[in-house]
Formats: structure tokens, C-alpha cells, sequence
């Protein structure tokens, strides 16, 4: 039986799996000698980019699955199994860890710490054969893994990112979101996004900061002083055509309930952790696709009716560019390229908040 020292271990490294916004929607139990639980939760209610909660789903999957990476590194072969009769709002996950002798630690062990996402420009150095392959072979086998990128790839990639931070920067509905997820001022944060983390220049941070204390300034900066222009310059086109690839990360059956949505976060997972351990950095770019997840709903993002025209058209073009077309599933789109390690990145809560006491429900 492994001792509670060793789960505290395994879960303080898990801590380290990547959510949307930073949110980290879980908190764990310690159940048994050998058992954890997983609370899982999401964001929908506050956080618009969190569809029906599925990007909240997609971050459980890369935290169980980094939770599975950790336990190889004490000797230890996890597996969990989704609680019956919990809700997709509350989500358990019951966590069972045996010891195994000559269990191998999983090659990914060592980068559970390092990968950290990436929103500067990168080097376009194009990938080596080992790299794709690596990349490509990462998801398993349920899963396709596209590239984009030839310098016209990237060129149509950035086009459409334009357009969409467009959609992000004047819907009055993400912009109370933006409020709420960064922290201005920091280097690191424990529980958001720090300003220096999310990519533009300080000056540009300067005018973010005073503009979005209300959306009225947000608003008259971008009606009357081109105000979308240095940050989709910045967050945007210029990552999209300073980076090695785009890739499209798309199941091979429909993502329909729960489970499907977590094991993607598993995939997604795997091909990050792949990326870092091939001296790649990666940023997910996840708002086209969650734009797609709106307009395939027929869901409205918005309240404004120009806001809505927008995301059709964008989630029409995406489809069209990615080859998806069809209502086909795509679980996750990202870039990776070479570069430094990004200085200032987000942190995460201390293990003691994240822990709770079991509860018997
Ligand atoms: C499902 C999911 C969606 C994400 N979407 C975006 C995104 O669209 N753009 C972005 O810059 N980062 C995105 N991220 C990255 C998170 O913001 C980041 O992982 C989190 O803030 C923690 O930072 P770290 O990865 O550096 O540890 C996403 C992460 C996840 C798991």
C-alpha cells in the first residue's frame, strides 16, 4: 500500500496539469490507503469560453492523465473510473493507485513541471521528422493529429485568428471574463493568468489595465482608437505566423457525453507533455473551436446580434481551413515552436487548498 505521503506527491505534482484560464477545476480527496477522489467542477455559469463546461471536461482529462504520469514515477499504475450517478456539473472521479513492481516511469515523467504554455512568438523553424513523429503518435491511436505548416498555412491560420480575437475583444460578455482572469501586475499567479504571462508588451498591458476597469472605456477604445490593434497584433497574428505548426487534434468518434470530453483532456495532455519533452514550446488557441462548439449548438455567445453573425462566420472558416467540415469533432487546436522559456508564467494553489476532506456521497 503506498503511504499518504506518497499520494500527497503524486497530487502535488498533478497541480501542475494545465486549465483554461488557469481555473483548476478539481479538488481532491484522499479516500483510501490506495484511493483518491476527484472532484471535478466547471465554470459555465461565470465563464463564457467554458461551452456546456467542456473545457473544464478537457482539463479533468489532462489531470487525471498527469495524475497517471506521476504515480509510474513512485512505482505506482493508477487507473479511475468516472463515479455513476455524478453529475456532468460535478464530476468524481474515484482514482485507484497499485503498486507494481517493475512498473517502467512514463517517459513524460520529467516534464509534468515544464510544460507551461507559450503566447509569445516563437521561432518558425520548422519541425524535424522526429518531432511530428513524436507529435503525431502522442494522442494514441483514437485520435488524428493535423498540421499546418507551410508558410501559407500559417498565413490563412493568422487571418482567422485576426478575425476571431476580434469576436474576443468587443463581446461585452468576454470582457467581464478577461476582468476576472487576469492578474495585473504579476509575474506569476496562483489562481489566473499574470499580465506578464498573457503576452503583449507593457505599454499595451498599461492600456488593458486602465480600459478594462469598465466596459464603456473598453468599448471607446475600440470604436473610435483602433484599440483591437495591438493586442490582436500582439496575441494573436503575430504568434500564428511565428511558430513551427498549428495542430488540429481531432477524435476519431464524436464527442457526445462527459467521458468523451475527458479522455481528450487526456490526448490534449499527452500531446503537451510530448511537445516539452521535445524542446517545444505550445499555446493552445481554443476560442475558434469553442466558437464552433456555440454555432453547432445553435447557441447564442452573446446578446449582441453582430457578436453572433461573427462567430458563424468564424466557426464556418475554421471548419473550412481544418479540413473538419461536417460537424466533425475537434477536441483541441494549438501551436508549438522553439523558444525560450516564457519568464513569467501562472503558478497554482497550494496542495492544502485543494485538498478536502473525504466526504461520503
Ligand atoms: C482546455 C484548455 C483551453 C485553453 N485555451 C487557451 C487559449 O485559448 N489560449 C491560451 O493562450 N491559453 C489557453 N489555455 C492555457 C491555459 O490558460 C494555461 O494552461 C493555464 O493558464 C495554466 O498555465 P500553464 O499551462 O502555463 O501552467 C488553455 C488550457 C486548457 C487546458
Amino acid at each position: 500500500m503506498p503511504d499518504r505521503e506518497t499520494l500527497l506527491k503524486i497530487l502535488d505534482l498533478a497541480r501542475w496539469a494545465p486549465s483554461g484560464d488557469n481555473t483548476q477545476p478539481w479538488r481532491f480527496e484522499i479516500t483510501g490507503a490506495d484511493e483518491l477522489a476527484v472532484r471535478g467542477f466547471d465554470t459555465r455559469d461565470h465563464i463564457l469560453y467554458d461551452f456546456e463546461g467542456h473545457a473544464s471536461h478537457l482539463a479533468h482529462g489532462a489531470l487525471l492523465e498527469t495524475i497517471r504520469v506521476a504515480a509510474t514515477g513512485f512505482g505506482l499504475q493508477a487507473s479511475w473510473n468516472l463515479r455513476p450517478g455524478s453529475p456532468d456539473t460535478a464530476p468524481v472521479y474515484d482514482v485507484r493507485l497499485r503498486e507494481t513492481p517493475r512498473l517502467p516511469v512514463d517517459p513524460l515523467f520529467p516534464y509534468i513541471e515544464k510544460r507551461v504554455v507559450q503566447r509569445r512568438p516563437m521561432r518558425a523553424t520548422a519541425l524535424t521528422d522526429a518531432q511530428r513523429q513524436a507529435l503525431a503518435s502522442a494522442p494514441g491511436p483514437d485520435y488524428e493529429v493535423d498540421f499546418f505548416e507551410s508558410a501559407s498555412e500559417r498565413r490563412k491560420v493568422a487571418r482567422l485568428l485576426w478575425d476571431n480575437a476580434y469576436i474576443r475583444l468587443t463581446c461585452p460578455e468576454a470582457f467581464e471574463v478577461h476582468r476576472e482572469i487576469i492578474e495585473w501586475g504579476a509575474r506569476f499567479s496562483k489562481d489566473r493568468i499574470p499580465e506578464q504571462a498573457v503576452g503583449v508588451d507593457p505599454l499595451t498591458a498599461r492600456l488593458m489595465k486602465w480600459a478594462m476597469r469598465s466596459w464603456s472605456r473598453v468599448d471607446f477604445l475600440n470604436r473610435y482608437l483602433f484599440g483591437t490593434i495591438p493586442p490582436r497584433v500582439q496575441l494573436d497574428l503575430l504568434p500564428a505566423l511565428r511558430c513551427a505548426a498549428h495542430i488540429l487534434l481531432r477524435p476519431r468518434g464524436a464527442l457526445v457525453n462527459l467521458s468523451d470530453y475527458v479522455n481528450a483532456g487526456v490526448a490534449m495532455q499527452r500531446l503537451w507533455l510530448t511537445a516539452t519533452a521535445s524542446g517545444l514550446h505550445l499555446q493552445p488557441q481554443m476560442t475558434p473551436v469553442i466558437f464552433r462548439w456555440y454555432a453547432q449548438a445553435g447557441k447564442a455567445m452573446s446578446a449582441t446580434p453582430e457578436i453572433g453573425r461573427r462567430v458563424l462566420d468564424v466557426a464556418a472558416r475554421f471548419e473550412r481551413l481544418s479540413g473538419a467540415p461536417g460537424g466533425s469533432p475537434v477536441a483541441f487546436f494549438c501551436r508549438v515552436g522553439n523558444s525560450s522559456a516564457p519568464v513569467s508564467r501562472s503558478l497554482r494553489r497550494d496542495l492544502g487548498d485543494l485538498l478536502r476532506a473525504p466526504s461520503h456521497d
